[in-house]
C-alpha cells in the first residue's frame, strides 16, 4: 500500500500490521499488557458507553475496553488496513456489539450517531499538524456533548533531557512527526478547537499520557 503521508510511522508495513499485537509485546519488554490495562481503566468508561476507536489497530484496545460495558453500548473501530481489519474483525467475532468500519481518520466525516468516548491510542502523533486538526474536529464532530476525547500517546517532554539509551530508542523507532508531537502544549491545542477540563494519567516513566478532554 502507498503510503498517504510517506514520512509517517503509524502507516505501518504489512508484516509490523499483521503482527502488530507481538510487536508490542517485544517492544515493550513485555510490559504492554499491563500498561494498556491501566490507562483504559483510567478512561473510566461507563456500562452503556458508545466508543469511537480512531486508528484501532488489531481490537485488543476496543475488547479490553469492552470489560467495562453493558448489553446497550457500542464499540465501533475505524482504520484503513486491511490487514488490521482482518485482525479486527478475527477477535471481536463473538461481540455483536463491536464493529469495524474500513475509514480514514485524516478526512472529515460525521458519523450517523455521535460517541460517549472517543478514544485514540498511538495514531495522532503519526501524522503533519494540520492534519492532526483534523482528527480533534472528526473527535469533536463525532462526540455528544458532555463526551470525552481521549488521547493516548506520547506526552509532552524535552528529548534532549531524556537519558542516552532512552533518547537513542526513541529516535530510532520513532517518525519525524514524533519529535514534533512531543513538543507541543497539547491542552491549548484541544483548547483551541473547542475541548476544556482536562485529566491526564502518566505511564512508563512518563513518556506516554493518557490526556482526557471534554466536550462541553
Ligand atoms: C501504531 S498503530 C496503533 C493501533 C492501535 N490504536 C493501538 O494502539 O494498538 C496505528 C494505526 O493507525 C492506523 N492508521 C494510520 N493512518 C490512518 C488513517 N489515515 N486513517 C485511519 N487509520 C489509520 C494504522 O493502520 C494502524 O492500525
Amino acid at each position: 500500500m502507498n503510503k498517504l503521508y510517506p514520512d509517517s510511522g503509524v502507516e505501518l508495513s504489512k508484516f509490523t500490521a499483521s503482527n502488530y499485537d507481538k510487536v508490542m509485546n517485544i517492544a515493550s519488554f513485555g510490559k504492554y499488557k499491563s500498561f494498556i490495562n491501566r490507562a483504559i481503566a483510567d478512561i473510566e468508561i461507563s456500562k452503556d458507553d458508545k466508543i469511537l476507536d480512531l486508528g484501532c489497530g488489531t481490537g485488543r484496545n476496543i475488547l479490553l475496553m469492552n470489560k467495562y460495558t453493558g448489553n446497550n453500548s457500542l464499540l465501533i473501530g475505524l482504520d484503513i488496513s486491511e490487514d488490521m481489519e482482518r485482525q479486527f474483525e478475527e477477535n471481536t467475532l463473538n461481540y455483536p456489539n463491536i464493529s469495524f468500519i474500513n475509514k480514514r481518520i485524516d478526512q472529515l466525516f460525521e458519523l450517523e450517531q455521535k460517541f460517549d468516548k472517543i478514544f485514540i491510542s498511538f495514531v495522532i502523533h503519526g501524522f503533519p499538524h494540520e492534519i492532526r486538526k483534523i482528527i480533534i474536529k472528526n473527535a469533536y464532530n463525532n462526540l455528544k456533548s458532555g463526551g470525552t476525547f481521549n488521547i493516548l500517546d506520547f506526552a509532552e517532554f524535552d528529548m534532549a533531557k531524556m537519558p542516552f539509551h532512552h533518547r537513542f530508542i526513541f529516535k530510532k523507532i520513532e517518525c519525524k512527526y514524533a519529535f514534533d508531537f512531543i513538543a507541543r502544549d497539547w491542552k491549548s491545542i484541544l483548547m483551541d478547537n473547542g475541548f476544556d477540563n482536562f485529566e491526564e494519567s502518566f505511564y512508563f516513566k512518563n513518556y506516554v499520557r493518557l490526556l482526557k478532554a471534554s466536550k462541553s
